[in-house]
């Protein structure tokens, strides 16, 4: 019985650093999949690909700090090293994680961190354009911090490749323009979004969802999917097709829904801009993004988010 070694840990920005130059000096690929915890099949499927793909694999643990607004309760995310750990330690028989960052906050922050941006001092990244609709609406700092933290670690880790799921769509957007436009040396590999098989996405959050409500939120991707047989019937000639009647095919079947779930918002946008559509046109596509709250036994809603991309 071979019993499977823990990925190495490293802590500091000097000691990856070292790392990679080894993985250079022996030409060994590097790939990178950034992640704040709370480790899921999510994760793991982004890992395994890296895993595949690259000589070595870097995965990084680190919650941060500029992507949550004073009101956001940064102290109440999760942090679950150990078990993290754990977790790459074990799912992965063939090939192991060759390494594990968990910086402080203090050593990707060397000018510190405030929450209010008003206050921040330093170096901060924003891809302007697509870092203000659909999820930045409600959350107006979020890909500021993501951009912020993602430039780091990419300057320090230099990957081949670097991993990101699709379920969140508009933080793939926000990257593919970062490494763009900042000239990194990197390439943002996108993977399908996991699903439950009632289709509804795999997110951390539905661990707050009882089995009842998981089973009632798949009406999401159901509605998404409605919208894209539209559109495919629609456009089999090569036809644009207005997004307002893909919006409504959706909309009709999240009416459907239990009462007490609501809609925050449904947008048809460009794919790479993001810029909302008035037509889809076969060979550009569109990115159908929602998200939705979902009421919970306790009272509280949990708010879900999901996406389709239009071809
Ligand atoms: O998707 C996440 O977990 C985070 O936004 C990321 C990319 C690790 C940046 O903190």
């Amino acid at each position: 019985m071979t019993v499977a070694s823990a990925p190495r840990i490293l802590r500091t920005v000097q000691q990856v650093r070292q790392w990679r130059l080894d993985c250079l000096l022996n030409r060994e690929s590097v790939g990178f999949i950034p992640t704040m915890g709370a480790l899921h099949a999510g994760h793991c499927s982004l890992i395994a690909e890296s895993l595949k793909q690259n000589d070595h694999t870097m995965v990084s643990i680190f919650v941060n700090p500029s992507q949550f607004a004073p009101h956001e309760d940064l102290d109440a995310y999760p942090r679950t090293v150990d078990s993290d750990m754990d977790q790459l330690t074990k799912a992965f028989t063939k090939k192991q994680v060759s390494a594990v960052f968990i910086p402080k906050v203090s050593e990707m922050y060397p000018s510190g961190i405030e929450l209010e941006v008003s206050k921040q001092r330093g170096a901060f990244v924003t891809v302007h354009g697509c870092s203000e609709q659909l999820e930045g609406g409600s959350r107006p700092q979020f890909f500021r911090g993501v951009a912020t933290v993602v430039s780091k670690l990419l300057n320090v880790v230099t990957p081949e490749k670097v991993y990101f799921g699709q379920k969140d769509a508009q933080q793939c957007v926000v990257i593919r323009n970062l490494v763009k436009d900042m000239l990194i040396n990197t390439e943002v590999v996108v993977l399908p979004t996991l699903r439950e098989s009632s289709g509804l996405a795999m997110s951390s959050r539905n661990a707050y969802l009882s089995e009842e409500a998981k089973s009632e939120s798949s009406v999401i991707y159901r509605a998404l999917k409605a919208g894209e047989s539209f559109y495919d019937e629609h456009s089999k000639d090569g036809e644009a097709v207005d997004a307002y009647l893909i919006s409504n095919e959706i909309r009709n079947v999240l009416s459907t829904a239990p009462s007490g779930f609501k809609l925050e918002y449904l947008s048809i946008s460009h794919p790479e801009t993001l810029d909302d559509l008035t037509t889809v046109k076969p060979g550009i596509g569109a990115l159908i993004s929602t998200a939705v709250r979902v009421p919970r036994e306790d009272g509280q809603e949990t708010r879900l988010i999901d996406n389709i991309v239009l071809k």
